[in-house]
């Protein structure tokens, strides 16, 4: 942290920010005592540049323009989770500009200690996909034992009571019958994926990595590619070692999240509607 003396007013600003109670005014002079989370307020408050985390100055934030309200709960109400898409990966800078903006997600401590595996190979994702069908096709026995399948779901970390859910009774062997028959129900067809994992020691991996994919989608769907979450990979990948070693996530990482993406081969044309939230006043 470097605090330039001469340039600062003692106004205050930075000490009113900063979550970490990490800096005051003590006898007329800023002083910054450690631990600090590295968020960046400080800086990004301060009217006289006399406090900086890095070496550079930093971009301005300038105000959104006119419009922009409007365009962005656009973009937020039309997203929708595209499950047909063209063959063409999405090209490489354009990923790079969208994880670039999914790690400005917020995140638990701002640890960033979020980590992307981007698939697009297609001999990996067809190897993935096979991996992941095994391993449900291995649960589709256990289905029929409710006492043993529920015993499952809590060693998982998942409420038992899912063991009744109709869309999962439903979808395991759906997933399976598809997937024998040429059908790729597990990956909707996407030419590339996005898994997000975190190691165990983050405050809030899992939470992080879901804001991050969150923000990416919204991103995407501006720049008119799809995407799509995918539970059933993503929940194979947190709990399969062999699926996860096809995409060569390192052991002792977390996997969070996973999403679909691609452009879409399939237009939408109206908003569906939603059940309106449900909120509690106090
Ligand atoms: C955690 C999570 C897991 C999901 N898993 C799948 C999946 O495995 N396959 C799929 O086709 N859609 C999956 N979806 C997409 C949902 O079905 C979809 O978001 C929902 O139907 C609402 O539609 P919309 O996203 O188009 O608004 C998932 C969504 C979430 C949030
Ligand atoms: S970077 Fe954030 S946590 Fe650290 S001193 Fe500045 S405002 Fe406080
Ligand atoms: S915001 Fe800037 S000028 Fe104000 S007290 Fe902090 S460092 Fe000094």
């Amino acid at each position: 942290m470097r605090i330039d003396a001469e340039r600062c007013d003692l106004c205050g600003r930075c000490v009113a920010t900063c979550p970490e109670r990490a800096l005051s005014i003590e006898s007329e002079r800023l002083v910054f005592e450690p631990p600090c989370v590295g968020c960046g307020h400080c800086e990004a408050v301060c009217p006289k540049e006399a406090i900086a985390l890095g070496a550079g100055p930093l971009e301005p934030a300038p105000k959104l323009p006119e419009g922009a309200t409007e365009q962005i709960d656009l973009c937020i109400r039309t997203r929708r989770s595209v499950r047909k898409y063209k063959p063409a990966p999405v090209e490489r800078e354009i990923m790079e500009e969208l994880l670039e903006l999914a790690v400005r997600a917020p995140n638990s401590a701002n640890d960033q200690v979020w980590e992307f595996a981007v698939v697009q190979d297609p001999e990996t994702l067809r190897l993935l996909r096979d991996r992941i069908s095994g391993y449900y096709k291995s649960r589709l026995g256990l289905m029929r034992h409710r006492r043993l399948a529920r015993l499952l779901m809590r060693l998982m970390g998942h409420c038992p009571d899912l063991v009744d859910n109709p869309h999962i009774r439903n979808c395991i062997p759906k997933l399976v019958e598809f997937h024998e028959s040429g059908e790729d129900m597990l990956t909707v067809g996407a030419p590339a994926l996005i898994i997000g994992h975190a190691p165990p020691s983050a405050t809030n991996g899992r939470a992080d990595c879901i804001y991050a994919m969150a923000t990416l989608m919204l991103a995407a769907h501006a720049r008119g590619i799809g995407t799509c979450a995918l539970g059933w990979v993503q929940d194979a990948l947190a709990h399969d070692r062999r699926a996860r070693d096809v995409v060569r996530i390192a052991p002792g990482r977390l996997v969070h999240t996973t999403i679909a993406i691609g452009y879409p081969d399939e237009e939408f044309l109206r908003i569906p509607s939603r059940k309106p939230p449900i909120v509690h006043w106090l």
